[in-house]
């Protein structure tokens, strides 16, 4: 009976989960390749109709990385940030549940096991789509304020979202970033401090045509 329980759970669950740390380990981000710069540019758009298609792992790692990965020995990112205050964390929301991204671990923090994506925008897609990407300034690592620099932490998730606008266009993935979501509403479900805010979301996911 308990191995016909473990085998069930382990069927259900398909991620390798590290350890009771609730970490999962990301496969290494495909760094090279891709599309030429000028093509994905010239490729780059938005799109709002997805198929119900998952991601891979590998493909939610490279977008992850695109998006805020470490590119360089010194820690910094694929993304720029104001007075390199690295200000700006990535939640992911697929059908598994809600996980935030560890850079520096190439890994991924359970905080649900909870499929939350028709509740992370206003627009029918964002519950269809496999994958919506949650920018969040945390406003205690900029040492400021929601005041002082949400419009700063804009700019940076702005550069986020390029990135992955780029990368998939290079993929001949569909995504579209997003402001249309009830900011309360999402703090409250990821469970947010209050030096924290939702600052952008961007769905990903594959075209339907
Ligand atoms: C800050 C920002 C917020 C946006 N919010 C949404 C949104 O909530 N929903 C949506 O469908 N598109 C959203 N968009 C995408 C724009 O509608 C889109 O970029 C615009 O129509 C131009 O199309 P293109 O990206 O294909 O060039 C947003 C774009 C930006 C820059």
């Amino acid at each position: 009976m308990k191995k016909i329980a473990f085998l069930l759970f382990a069927t259900l669950f398909t991620i390798p989960v590290i350890a009771q740390d609730k970490m999962i380990e990301l496969p290494k981000p495909e760094i090279t390749g891709g599309m030429p710069i000028m093509d994905a540019l010239n490729n780059r758009s938005s799109q709002r109709e997805f198929s119900d298609k998952d991601l891979s792992m590998q493909e939610i790692s490279n977008v992850l990385w695109a998006a805020w990965g470490i590119n360089r020995k010194s820690g910094k990112h694929t993304a720029p940030s104001s007075r390199n205050k690295q200000e700006m964390d990535v939640y992911i929301s697929i059908k598994k549940g809600v996980f935030l991204y560890i850079p520096e671990k190439n890994a991924l923090q359970l905080i649900m096991d909870k499929d939350i994506r028709k509740e992370t925008g206003g627009q029918d897609f964002v519950g269809k789509a496999p994958l919506n990407l949650i920018f969040v300034a945390n406003y205690k690592k900029a040492e400021s304020t929601s005041e002082e620099y949400k419009c700063t932490s804009g700019v940076n998730a702005g550069f986020m979202s390029q990135n992955v606008y780029l990368y998939c266009a290079s993929k001949k993935l569909a995504s579209v970033v997003r402001g249309w979501f009830d900011a309360e509403k999402l703090h409250k479900m990821l469970g947010l401090e209050d030096y924290q805010e939702v600052i952008l979301c961007h769905t990903v996911g594959f075209p339907t045509k």
